[in-house]
């Protein structure tokens, strides 16, 4: 168990983090360490193995690859999967489940191709102790992994059981909460952490992915603390040296550098977002409160970061004085404009803290028959931080590749990063200090 091949995959777009996480989690530089495209793939040891399933914030899950070869039918992946010692990895009384992926095979039914490694494992161990394991596609023990390209088999063993991004913490989901491994990716891009001692600021913070990320991060929390692993399964596993690695990564965590605050014009979010902070270690690490994005001030006097994913499509749109009407806009506008930030009371109770004379679910309430269009939205919200948040770096996840131009703002910065199957660009804005009345300095499109 000292050289295995791993293989982590990730969204597209975060390969070279990833990489660069490998390097950070196992100190220098891995054996073989590549990134590929959708993943990133290198040599480690067992214990090397459960070190990245613990402190990995980008990868999806961690393969051990233990069989690749050449197929041309259905027949060529029952030989190749009945070949692999099994009964190294699990035994007959564990259910499995066999997960395929493809790209540009030319078999008809992967569904049919999967049925054949199905067979194939649980033939192997009837031959070997006279019976099969059995399936159980829900809550298997063990997950097996099959990729097939044009002409090759690539078969691993699963070694992380559920996705990574589910950290064992969240609660409350709302209503498009973001994947913790892309908001981690987010962060990632930006150098936030390289940044020592720069606040984070998410003003759509929803159930509070961003937040709790940065937090952690901030805090040494491994991701992975709170879960259980596919490993755990795995007959290689050794319980001893695996609460050593979680005992280790207890021993680093610390308290908070630097500020981080969350807001939401829904209070029923930042009530979620509080409880899941609570959950994930970091409630003490993080300020959230009620309140409009196009409304609320600077959380603090320094400049920091605006990092964000905000509402989207019809689904998820734009909620608060945008969403208000243009007559009422204005004047529930100037209503907010009380809406600084108030460093007072435990954190539960600031979340509740009226924002000015409009509370998160007043303004919420004229949305559902007046959401604000998107481009309002954007606008607004561009206006807001060229006055209000000169010196702060802005950060915009979103699938509008047009939104720079909607906030008549030039990014400093796009990358590339893919939320599911919606491409999506990641947009740093840089709010030039002392630029509110400048337009060029504060990065406006001419
Ligand atoms: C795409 S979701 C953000 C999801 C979040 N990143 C998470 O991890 O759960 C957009 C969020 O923007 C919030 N929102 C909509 N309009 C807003 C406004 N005017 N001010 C602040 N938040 C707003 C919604 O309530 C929703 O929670």
């Amino acid at each position: 168990m000292n050289s295995l091949t791993l293989f982590c995959p990730c969204a597209a777009g975060v390969e070279s983090y990833l990489a660069q996480e490998c390097r950070a989690i196992l100190g220098g530089e891995p054996t073989a360490l590549a990134a590929q495209r959708g993943g990133v793939s290198l040599q480690a040891s067992w214990s090397e193995m459960m070190q990245l399933n613990l402190r990995t914030r980008l990868a999806q899950r961690v393969l051990i690859q233990v069989k690749s070869g050449f197929y041309r039918a259905e027949e060529d992946l029952y030989t190749l999967a009945k070949s692999v010692p099994w009964e190294m990895w699990f035994k007959h009384e564990q259910t499995f489940k066999v997960e395929i992926t493809a790209q540009y095979s030319p078999l008809k039914s992967l569904n049919f191709a999967a049925l054949k490694v199905k067979d194939a494992v649980a033939d192997r161990f009837r031959d070997l102790k006279g019976v099969r394991p059995s399936v159980d596609v829900k809550w298997p023990h063990v997950r097996i992994y099959v990729h097939l390209t044009q002409d090759q088999m690539l078969l691993s063993m699963d070694t992380s059981g559920e996705p990574l991004f589910k950290r064992g913490w969240r609660l409350d989901k709302g209503e498009a909460p973001l994947k913790e491994t892309l908001a981690a990716a987010m962060l990632a891009a930006s150098g936030w952490e390289a940044q020592s001692g720069l606040a984070l600021y998410d003003p759509c913070c929803g159930s509070g992915t961003i937040a709790i990320e940065a937090a952690q991060i901030d805090c040494h929390i491994a991701p992975g603390i709170f879960r259980q692993f596919g490993f755990e399964n795995l007959l290689p596993y050794q319980a001893s040296s695996w609460q050593t690695i979680k005992n280790r990564a207890r021993q680093e965590e610390r308290a908070p550098t630097r500020a981080i605050y969350g807001s939401d014009v829904s209070h029923r979010m930042v009530d979620f977002a509080q409880q899941n902070a609570v959950r994930a270690g970091v409630a003490h690490a993080i300020e959230f409160r009620g309140g409009d994005a196009l409304v609320r001030m600077p959380p603090c006097e320094t400049a920091g970061m605006l990092m964000v994913n905000p509402p989207y499509d019809e689904r998820m749109s734009a909620l608060g004085v945008a969403a208000a009407g243009k007559g009422l806009g204005r004047e529930r506008a100037q209503m907010n404009s009380a809406a600084a930030w108030e460093h007072k009371g435990p954190a539960r109770e600031r979340s509740h803290a009226p924002l000015g004379a409009l509370s998160g679910d007043q303004a919420r309430a004229p949305a559902a028959d007046t959401a604000a269009s998107s481009s309002d939205f954007f606008s607004l919200l561009a206006s807001h931080w060229k006055k209000n948040f000169s010196g702060w770096q802005a950060w915009v996840l979103t699938p509008n590749l047009k939104l720079p131009g909607q906030m008549r703002l030039k990014e400093s910065r796009r990358v590339p990063l893919w939320n599911g199957p919606i491409e999506c660009r990641l947009f740093k804005f840089d709010m030039v200090k002392g630029s509110h009345t400048g337009v060029k300095k504060a990065g406006l499109e001419a």
